[in-house]
């Protein structure tokens, strides 16, 4: 089983060779512009269960579809609903996913037993052609072990599974930083499942007849992963509204075990991430919560920002750390 040996990862900016490796059922760690991802070829089952294995992802956690031509789409979705056309023509590449009808070719590995299909079709360059050299849609996750934040660099990648796959494709650093926005598009009324770049208010004005709304029945979860454990350090993450609010307490803790991400500048915590705005704070979260788990930091300060455009989906995210939960 790959997951139980150590396999010699190879690392490469060869799109080339990537993609051969995909081709030949094996995983590939792959840069896009919210996170890297960890692919399989969609029609191999045995690459699809691979991925669950190696990231230890609990098995009704389904995959999203990564494609490079819109055409792939009928492939996968057994329909297109109007709403999907409509973000495909307006997002598509981006950092959006829709959720479809799922076409029966695809395995239920891929959608962990529901009978839909998540599609996203990711920007960069880089990324259009590896998929495109794929031959097929790549069925992929975020490419982290269950427990760290999602990777937003292919180091991040390296760090989690060095030794557990075969290659990595070696791009640059996530533009974005946060995972894309996924939103049911089953029927005509989209609805957001989890937030990301594309905001609330950019989908409102796509579709202005309707009332776009975040999906919130906790019985009724349809976006399975949403319900695990997220994007967590092994620190306490701790979030404030300034950086007043903990200047008094700090005096009295070691500040070597610090860490603060935020826009004030701090004396004396060591491992500090001033940040200009909220998409810069977007693109640094996710590593900053890994250099304070390298630097044995015992509680990280993250200051809030306002759940607004991008802020409602990093508060998303800061919030599930914040709750101690864990990436899947
Ligand atoms: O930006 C992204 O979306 C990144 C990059 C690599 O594309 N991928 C990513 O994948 O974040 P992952 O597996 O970490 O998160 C996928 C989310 C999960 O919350 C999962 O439950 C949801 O999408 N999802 C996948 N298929 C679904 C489906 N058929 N119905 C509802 N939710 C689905
Ligand atoms: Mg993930």
């Amino acid at each position: 089983m790959q997951s139980d040996k150590v396999i010699n990862t190879v690392i490469t900016s060869s799109v080339k060779k990537a993609a051969g490796f995909i081709r030949n059922g094996q995983l590939v760690g792959f840069p896009t512009e919210t996170v890297y991802g960890l692919g399989a070829n969609v029609y191999n089952e045995k690459a699809v269960r691979m991925i669950f294995r190696v990231k230890k992802r609990p098995a009704d956690n389904p995959l999203i579809v990564h494609i490079s031509d819109i055409s792939q789409v009928a492939h996968l979705a057994k329909h297109i609903s109007k709403s999907a056309e409509t973000i495909i023509e307006r997002f598509f590449p981006g950092p959006i996913t829709i959720v479809l009808k799922k076409n029966e070719i695809i395995s239920n590995f891929v959608s962990a037993g529901l009978d839909t299909i998540a599609v996203r079709m990711p920007d960069p360059e880089i990324t259009q052609k590896f998929i495109s050299m794929c031959d097929v849609p790549v069925a992929a996750p975020s490419a982290n072990i269950s427990g760290s934040p999602s990777p937003t660099t292919w180091r991040h990648v390296f760090n989690d599974l060095n030794g557990k796959i075969s290659c990595i494709l070696k791009g640059p650093k996530c533009s974005l930083g946060i995972e894309s926005t996924v939103v049911d598009c089953t029927s005509d009324d989209p609805v957001v499942l989890r937030p990301g770049s594309i905001s609330l208010d950019d989908l409102q004005e796509l579709f202005p007849q309707k009332k776009i709304r975040i999906h919130s029945d906790p019985d009724k979860v349809r976006s399975p992963g949403v319900k695990y454990k997220h994007y967590s350090p092994d620190a306490k993450v701790m979030l404030i509204d300034s950086y007043e609010e903990i200047e008094g307490i700090i005096k009295f803790i070691k500040t070597e075990k610090i860490g603060f991400i935020g826009t004030t500048k701090i004396k004396g915590i060591s491992i500090q991430q001033t940040v200009s705005s909220v998409e810069e704070y977007a693109r640094q979260l996710f590593g900053f919560l890994r250099r304070c788990d390298h630097s044995g930091i015992k509680i990280i300060f993250c200051e809030k920002v306002e759940e607004k455009g991008i802020g409602l989906a990093l508060m998303n995210r800061l919030q599930k750390a914040a709750e101690g939960e864990q990436d899947i």
